[in-house]
């Protein structure tokens, strides 16, 4: 059994709600997830004790990507997190209309790899709630099974 800690910085609740799934999809296959809101947590140490981390994060720039509020904090300290030899994967929820659609994920690999993390399933990057569509999410969820 592993342990799975789930990040989500959203707005208006559709990053929450695909954290959400994605934290039952992963509970059902046996291993433990805790699914923590941004606001909620600080960095030091955040990944200690877990064997892969999963970031969710909505973006609200309009020309220039502009991480969702609750998340900027935890996302300037991601060098006090943990990262280094850690397990990531990144996800949210995003409107293609947008410029930088999703770009939240793209910016969240980018700085983990930097800071040592290894990336296990490729982002998950999708509109509207986790209802919009499940199958994305469970594809998404499997991924991260598979690679824990
Ligand atoms: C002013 C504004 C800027 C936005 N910028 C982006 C963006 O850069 N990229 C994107 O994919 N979606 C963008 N969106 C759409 C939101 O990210 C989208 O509605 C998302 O589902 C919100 O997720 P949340 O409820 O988890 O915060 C923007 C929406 C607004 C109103």
């Amino acid at each position: 059994m592993s342990k799975v800690l789930i990040i989500y910085g959203s707005s208006t609740g559709n990053t929450e709600s695909i954290a959400q799934k994605i934290g039952e999809l992963i509970a059902a296959a046996g291993h433990e997830a805790d699914v923590k809101n941004a606001a909620d947590v600080n960095a030091d140490n955040l990944t200690e004790g877990y064997d892969a981390t999963l970031f969710g994060c909505s973006a609200w720039g309009e020309e220039e990507l502009e991480m969702q509020d609750d998340f900027l904090p935890l996302f300037e300290a991601f060098d006090k997190a943990g990262l280094s030899g850690h397990k990531v994967a990144a996800f949210a929820s995003g409107d293609q209309a947008y410029p930088h659609f999703c770009g939240a994920v793209d910016a969240i690999e980018e700085r983990a790899k930097e800071l040592g993390a290894t990336v296990i399933a490729e982002g998950l990057k999708m509109e509207g709630d986790a209802s919009n569509d499940p199958g994305a999410v469970s594809a998404f969820a499997q991924d991260i099974i598979k690679n824990l």
